[in-house]
């Protein structure tokens, strides 16, 4: 099978240096050639990781509130192009973050890209400890990386062309195709619009009460089956005992196994578009320097089941 490789070295999207540095890591940890060698699969694109450093502006005052809007305006911009042209070609895109906000730019190549070729949308996994689903207005950081979901589904909207304002309609996913898993951490201006937008959301207390199969199969049963999914893992929806070297850590979150086993039923389902793995930051090792590395294991461990290692 045909893989699409983005490697994105990009951190604008929130305060902390580092998370730049994590697909490199992943690459030195022998994922590529995993993928390669074990799952047997054909990688497109290089293991160049794209830094986008002539799309950074010199001067980026916040806008709305949003901190660094036109770097990562236009970062996402380019990333949609990279993504799509991979799916366009028929391939499984996996991209290697970079904080979320990256996912603005993956999302949007994908659904538009599945739009084009299959006439058909996409629906979204968003696995996190957060909802990544403030407004401009409503964010109280101003961090990008907490907004991605809001921009993709058309929830904020922006005029100007070179924040944001290139998501065009084609571009957006339906709030109806969105699913939640592992939510733990949401603040409460996204809470309302959860809940008036009535989107699906399993949240850690879900996972508790039913159990992760259970929840995936709830999941799995709101998208439908034979609808293309986009999988958007940020690592911090695994607890910080397996993944502490992340900016936004919160603790009671998925054990690894339960965060392999979303990825594992989503590999089943046959109609996965697409990866992304974010926030994993190897410069952030709290308490012992095996962090890191657990953390960066544990991002390839999620990436090798969702592209369909398995088990037995
Ligand atoms: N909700 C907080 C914010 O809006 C935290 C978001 C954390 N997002 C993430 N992708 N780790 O800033
Ligand atoms: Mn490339
Ligand atoms: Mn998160
Ligand atoms: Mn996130």
């Amino acid at each position: 099978e045909e893989l699409g490789v983005v490697a994105v070295g990009f951190s604008g999207g929130q305060c902390k240096p580092g998370v730049d540095a994590a697909p490199s890591a992943l690459i030195a940890s022998g994922l590529l050639t995993q993928l390669r060698d074990e799952l047997g699969y054909t990688l497109h694109g290089d293991e160049t990781v794209h830094l986008y450093r002539d799309l950074v502006p010199a001067h980026d005052p916040p806008h709305r509130g949003m901190k660094n809007p036109r770097a990562v305006s236009a970062v996402t911009r380019r990333i949609a192009d990279q993504v799509h042209a991979h799916a366009a070609a028929g391939r499984l895109v996996l991209t290697l973050g970079g904080d979320h906000s990256i996912a603005i730019g993956t999302v949007a190549g994908t659904t538009r890209a599945v739009r084009e070729r299959l006439g058909r949308e996409m629906a979204l996994i968003w696995v996190d400890a957060h909802a990544d689903i403030n407004t401009p207005e409503t964010s109280g950081s101003g961090n990008v990386h907490g907004m991605p979901v809001a921009f993709l589904t058309g929830l904020a909207k922006e005029e100007r062309e070179d924040v944001f304002g290139w998501l065009g309609k084609e571009s957006l996913v339906s709030l109806r195709k969105v699913v939640y898993i592992g939510l733990r951490d949401v603040d409460a201006g996204e809470k309302r619009i959860l809940r008036e937008n009535g989107v699906k959301a399993f949240s850690m207390f879900d996972i508790d009460r039913h159990g992760i199969g259970r929840v995936m199969e709830m999941a799995l049963a709101h998208i439908g089956s034979d609808t293309p999914i986009h999988l958007s893992f940020d690592v911090d929806a695994l607890d910080p005992m397996w993944a502490p070297s992340t900016g936004t850590p919160v603790r009671g979150g998925l054990t690894l196994r339960e965060g392999d086993y979303i990825c594992e039923c989503v590999h089943e389902t046959g109609s996965l578009v697409a990866i992304d793995l974010v926030e994993v930051n190897p410069t952030l090792a709290p308490a012992n320097d095996t962090g890191a590395h657990e953390t960066v294991r544990a991002g390839c461990s999620l990436v090798r089941c969702a592209l369909g290692e398995s088990l037995l």
